[in-house]
């Protein structure tokens, strides 16, 4: 096997002396590239922003932002990566660089103070100034210039790109009027030539320092085999979870798989009566690729982390960890989703609502890996998801309310409701989907049933929401959704 090894602007390295745990971020700082920042080391400011070569939605390749300080390097072996420094085009030796014109814009309009969020945040415009369909689509499919509003430019920008960046001092204004600053591409671009070639393909790594391993198999058969035979190995796949154990929590595997780019695990099937996708797709890819055919699903990924994170994140990540204020289940139970579990002897399919067993605990076994989620198909028409967070993007849920509910002639034939936040694993509203079926879609009904979704779960008192104000979301949350739909289901 080829020693495991990166390529970091142009530059092939080896990623030995690294350790298997070692982060892209503590990597590359060693190795000189002191741009990309430590501010959190938990995948919350952005600082240690970098560019990933991944296959693309529209190009073969697509510049994808991730957050250095969570991903493993060995995690990149055979990888190509680009950091701040790479931006910039060197010249003759004694001339300076010419800065990237995210790097320029961010400069000449005075992004940049202290300094220190820069070298994150120019990486993260720069993702988003390559994104393919920038410039062809507005915020909608209209021109970008008629549809620019507070958080997308008429350069097609769309700030959210921003959202896992912080900076203490500039105070935003002057970082946005940069990003929406920004031209096309030129055509002699390096960068967005590299977009018209493949990225570089997944390679099987089997890389050991100090007794601990990180490997990576070309298939899942090899890896179901790999996990039969160490089911003590920590799976891991964006490593937005496994990231933070590594960094906050001292976490040192002796063997780590990684499951990330199975392509067993990356499709996306639309069939007539199910959408199956693949758990180790990042949840920018699904959002991308279903262009909002799942609108439960459009609606959940703007409120999900940032758009750093879930260029990263999984399903089969989120629905792994089994937390239970994880953002995903209850959108998913509400669509009744099931699990696809894949072992060394085989398959087999479980009702999400029957998959969590307690605090992190489930049905899947040891050496048991999550292969796909399949959404059944038709839809229910009303759908709604309330995060109650304490901010409005990049925050983790207080209380998180899915519903999708079928209604006609204005009664509600079918409804279903998944919960997040209270309960020790989520769960869904039972006693509420039968206070509604059957029942006029009226506000009499909605407020005996809202007083019954006050009383599912068991709620506690922590730092993020007493159990008192979790109980009020709940009731709350179907108020809301009954204002929102009246006025549609009655017209
Ligand atoms: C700053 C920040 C913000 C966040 N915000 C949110 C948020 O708003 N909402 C939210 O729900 N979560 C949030 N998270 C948590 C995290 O991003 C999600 O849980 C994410 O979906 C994890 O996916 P991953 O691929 O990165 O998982 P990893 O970190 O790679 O893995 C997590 C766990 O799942 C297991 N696992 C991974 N894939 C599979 C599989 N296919 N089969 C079986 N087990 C598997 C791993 O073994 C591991 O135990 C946030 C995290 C950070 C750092
Ligand atoms: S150092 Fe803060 S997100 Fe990585
Ligand atoms: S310029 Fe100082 S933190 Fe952003």
């Amino acid at each position: 096997m080829v020693a495991a090894r990166i390529t970091v602007n142009g530059k092939e390295a080896p990623i030995s002396p690294a350790a298997p745990h070692t982060t892209v971020l503590d990597f590359l700082r060693e190795r000189g590239l002191t741009g990309t920042k430590e501010g959190c080391a938990e995948g919350e400011c952005g600082a240690c922003s970098v560019l990933v070569a991944r296959p693309g939605v529209n190009k073969p390749t697509d510049w994808v932002a991730v957050n250095a300080c969570l991903v493993p390097v060995a995690a990149l072996d055979g990888q190509e990566i680009v950091t701040s420094e790479g931006l910039a085009t060197v010249g003759e030796p004694g001339t300076p660089p010419t800065l990237h014109p995210v790097q320029e814009e961010m400069a000449v309009r005075g992004g940049s103070q202290c300094g220190y969020c820069t070298p994150g945040f120019v990486c993260s415009m720069a993702a988003e100034y390559y994104r393919p369909d920038r410039c062809a689509h507005g915020h909608g499919d209209a021109d970008p210039a008629d549809t620019a509003d507070a958080e997308h430019g008429p350069n097609g920008f769309d700030l959210h790109a921003l959202s896992g960046n912080l900076c203490r001092c500039t105070g935003y204004r002057p970082i946005r009027d940069a990003a929406f600053a920004v031209g096309e591409p030129t055509d002699d671009d390096p960068l967005a030539q590299r977009r018209e070639q493949s990225p570089p393909a997944p390679v099987a790594t089997e890389y050991t320092q100090d007794d601990s391993t990180f490997l990576r198999k070309n298939t899942l058969a090899e890896t179901l085999e790999l996990l039969r035979e160490r089911p003590d190995a920590v799976v891991v796949a964006g490593s937005t979870d496994y990231g933070v154990e590594v960094n906050i929590r001292s976490r040192r595997a002796d063997c780590v798989v990684a499951i990330d780019r199975l392509p067993e695990l990356r499709e996306l099937r639309v069939e007539s009566d199910v959408i199956e996708i693949g758990a180790a797709l990042t949840l920018t890819e699904i959002e991308r690729r279903l262009d909002g055919d799942v609108p439960l699903l459009a609606e959940l990924f703007p409120q999900f982390a940032s758009r750093l994170i879930r260029n990263g994140a999984t399903l089969g990540g989120n629905l792994g960890t089994g937390s239970p204020i994880g953002d995903s289940p209850p959108v998913l139970l509400a669509l009744e989703a099931s699990l696809v579990l894949a072992d060394a002897d085989g398959e087999r399919e479980v009702p999400l609502a029957e998959y969590f067993t307690g605090y992190r605990q489930s049905v899947r076994r040891p050496g048991e890996l999550i292969r796909a989620v399949r959404v059944p198909l038709p839809l229910s028409p009303v759908t709604a998801f309330h995060k109650i967070a304490k901010r409005r993007f990049d925050d983790i849920s207080s209380v998180a309310v899915a519903f999708a509910l079928d209604i006609e002639d204005g009664t509600v034939r079918k409804a279903r409701i998944g919960l997040g936040g209270v309960a020790a694993t989520p769960i869904r509203a039972l006693a509420t989907e039968a206070a509604l079926e059957g029942k006029p879609w009226s506000a009499e009904t909605v407020e005996a049933a809202a007083r019954v979704l006050r009383g599912e779960g068991t709620p506690m008192d922590d730092h993020r929401a007493s159990s008192l104000y979790r109980s009020a979301m709940l009731g709350q949350s179907l108020l809301k959704l009954h204002a929102q739909t009246t006025e549609a289901v009655s017209s």
